[in-house]
């Protein structure tokens, strides 16, 4: 502070005439405008926190419309942007958002994060392990050629999606893991540290200052870096020592946590996100089975939670509680001290206890939490807290680790034996965090009947061996077919798991985004990727089967203006119910749904490299489709996938009955390799 003053009165030139007295008198002011700047923020904060919960706040905008909601809100053609990459042996694809936590608002790069969990050995700030995946069932490996495997492991997958455990035990081998959206002020605030990895994307700049450069530009010029990997982070001031401002780093990570105990599916159910349905003409329940439904989890375990086979979620009755079966996943993640820390907060002089214990029992605040008891002996009694003054997502968690950056606090108390007062200065290190999505991992990930050679990743010879430098693409001959499979050529689920469309039995390979892969005899395989899917594409006596379960809140849940509107929604989407709650009743209710739904399509999965394997998904709406019916060609819009999207112009074959892309972008066909054909997700 002193040698930035110097050198600004340096260049004034007016050194020569400061005393001491003056030196000391602008350092002082200094000092007050620095405190002034921290109260500025606190006071935004403070707004911030007034006016929404902890939660997602807004996707990037693709669309406009003529009317709000066929623009992006929280969804649209996905809940935060989430895709698959399956190809990957653990990567979960998640797009760009913008969320709130605590007050902070701030927006991630292309998150697609992977499945690991913070370490169980280790304290290093951000160590993390491998979430382990689930091994195959015995009975599946006991089987004596493919096609009785095959059936067999279709049998776990029909017991999972009827939650039947007596027709075939599946809970060992189906894994409920809860992905969750972890923030906080770090004290690292010169050189980038990249908390979380991701095999597709990181943070392209040099230090925090180069990317707060490159987001001012971008937001000034309304722009976008083409690979998404910028986020905007903030910086704060978080203490003041002897007149030199400590600053603080705002970063975030994604990271997961398999579940100690099975979670039924019935204790999930959609929630209603009418701007995103209306915009696509679809009833809760159609809209449940898309990309971008959210969920939300039963306040807790039991007979009052019916399970739907046929929609493949639960319904259960919606009510208040204290410590549901949120808290009780929540409560089992640890903070930035990793798996095993035991801390406690005793902050201003009074014990944090554990809110679930009757007798008082000090609460371990080294996992994440949104409710505690406070005990003052002698004083109050106990008393029961929600973190924050109004968040209902406030999930936080202690940690003693360096790296993030403390809260101190200078107070006076009385000392319960001396009975002196006492003054100190106390320092804690907390940090945030939400729930982002409940993903069940399966035994596909382990499952590898045809035993293809896997390579490992840090076997760079291997990887390109496996390609043949490129001469390999996965094609399904014997000289295109991929040499082995990889992290990132995670092919190894036969392609008669799952439905074949077509009677043509190539073209049922194509629908099912076949590839070949060679066996350790040189022999061909046809198989599919196994990696993390959002639905499994559609299997014999099962049908599709949804595997990840958004449950990530919104930010405007937590202001009076969006909890009116969820009452209000309630009240319309449950007029025999609640109809009665309306001041003048409707007379006449044109109840059915008069328009029809958006079809839903995908285009075909392409492997070509770049942009590597992916598909997208797009909606046709009803008049549009007549159109179609009638010979005219109609341009749509696709989902974003690896990073781009496709303006298709379509037609339909009346001769074929099937529906094909006329124009890709404004040319013959997709620069990427789709092919014409369109599958219908209906
Ligand atoms: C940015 O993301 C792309 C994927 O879209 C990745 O290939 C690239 O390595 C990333 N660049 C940097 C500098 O992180
Ligand atoms: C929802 O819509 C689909 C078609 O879009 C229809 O098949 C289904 O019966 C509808 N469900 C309800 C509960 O209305
Ligand atoms: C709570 O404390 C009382 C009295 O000390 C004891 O009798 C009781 O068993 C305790 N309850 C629990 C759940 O530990
Ligand atoms: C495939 O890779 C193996 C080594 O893993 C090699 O022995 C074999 O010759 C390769 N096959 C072909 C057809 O290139």
């Amino acid at each position: 502070m002193r040698l930035l003053l110097a050198i600004s009165l340096l260049v004034t030139g007016t050194l020569a005439v400061v005393s001491d007295h003056q030196f000391e008198m602008l350092a002082k002011k200094v000092e007050d405008l620095t405190r002034q700047l921290m109260l500025t923020e606190l006071s935004i904060g403070e707004r911030a926190r007034a006016d929404a919960d902890s939660g997602i706040k807004q996707i990037r905008t693709t669309n406009d419309g003529t009317k709000s909601y066929f623009t992006q809100t929280h969804s649209y053609n996905s809940v935060c942007s989430i895709h698959e990459h399956s190809n990957y042996d653990r990567t979960v694809g998640m797009g760009e958002f913008i969320a709130t936590m605590n007050g902070v608002e701030f927006r991630t790069r292309h998150n697609d994060y992977k499945l690991r969990m913070p370490s169980k050995t280790s304290k290093n700030y951000n160590q993390q392990d491998d979430i382990p995946f689930p091994p195959v069932p015995p009975s599946v490996l006991a089987k004596r050629n493919l096609q009785e495997q095959v059936h067999e492991m279709q049998n776990y997958f029909r017991a999972f999606a009827f939650q039947n455990h007596n027709f075939r035990d599946y809970r060992p081998y189906f894994k409920p893991v809860l992905c969750y959206l972890e923030g906080t002020w770090t004290t690292s605030t010169k050189s980038i540290d990249e908390p979380f990895q991701s095999d597709r994307h990181s943070i392209d700049a040099e230090s925090w200052f180069d990317l707060q450069e490159k987001i001012r530009f971008t937001s000034y010029t309304g722009g976008k870096h083409y690979l998404e990997n910028f986020s905007y982070l903030p910086t704060t001031i978080m203490n003041m020592i002897n007149g030199t401002p400590e600053y603080a780093q705002w970063n975030y990570r994604i990271s997961c946590h398999p579940l100690s105990f099975d979670l039924p599916l019935s204790a999930i159910k959609p929630v209603d996100d009418m701007a995103g349905r209306i915009a696509h003409k679809m009833n809760l329940t159609r809209y449940a089975h898309t990309r971008s439904a959210r969920f939300t989890l039963a306040r807790r375990f039991g007979r009052e939670n019916h399970f739907q086979w046929e929609d493949g979620f639960g319904n259960f009755k919606d009510s208040a509680y204290h410590n549901g079966l949120l808290d009780k996943i929540m409560n089992e993640i640890p903070g930035k001290d990793n798996y095993g820390a035991v801390l406690h907060d005793n902050t201003f002089g009074m014990d944090t206890l554990d809110p679930r214990k009757v007798n008082a029992t000090l609460l371990n605040t080294a996992y994440y939490h949104r409710r505690f008891k406070h005990d003052k002996k002698g004083a109050m009694g106990i008393r029961d807290v929600h973190r924050g003054f109004s968040d209902s997502n406030l999930f936080v968690a202690q940690t003693s680790n360096p790296k993030v950056a403390p809260m101190k606090i200078h107070y006076c108390a009385k000392n319960e034996h001396t009975h002196h007062k006492e003054c100190k200065t106390e320092a804690v290190r907390y940090t945030y965090a939400i729930p982002l999505e409940l993903i069940y991992l399966t035994p596909l990930f382990s499952w590898n009947p045809h035993n293809l050679k896997y390579v490992d990743r840090r076997d760079r010879k291997g990887q390109q061996a496996i390609i043949e430098g490129g001469k390999r693409n996965g094609g399904t001959t014997v000289d295109k077919a991929y040499n082995g499979t990889s992290f990132k050529l995670f092919y190894k689920t036969p392609v008669e798991f799952f439905h074949g469309t077509n009677v043509d039995k190539d073209k049922a390979d194509t629908d099912r985004g076949a590839v070949g892969v060679l066996d350790r005899h040189g022999a061909l395989k046809k198989v599919v990727s196994s990696g993390q899917r959002i639905t499994l594409p559609d299997i014999p006596g099962v049908g599709k089967l949804r595997l990840r379960y958004p449950i990530m809140p919104l930010t405007r849940e937590g202001n009076q203006v969006g909890k009116e509107l969820d009452a209000v929604k309630d009240v319309l989407n449950h007029l025999k119910n609640f109809g009665g709650y309306l001041d003048q009743k409707p007379s006449a209710l044109a109840g059915s749904a008069l328009t029809q739904a958006d079809s839903h399509f995908r285009t075909s999965v392409t492997n070509q490299d770049p942009p590597g394997h992916h598909f997208h998904e797009l909606y046709i709406d009803y008049d549009d489709m007549q159109d179609l019916a009638k010979g005219l060609t109609v341009t749509v819009g696709t989902t974003t996938d690896n990073s781009h999207s496709h303006q298709l112009e379509i037609s339909y074959d009346a001769n074929t009955h099937t529906y094909k892309i006329h124009k890709c972008d404004g040319k013959a066909t997709c620069w990427d390799g789709h092919s014409a054909v369109l599958y219908s997700m209906d």
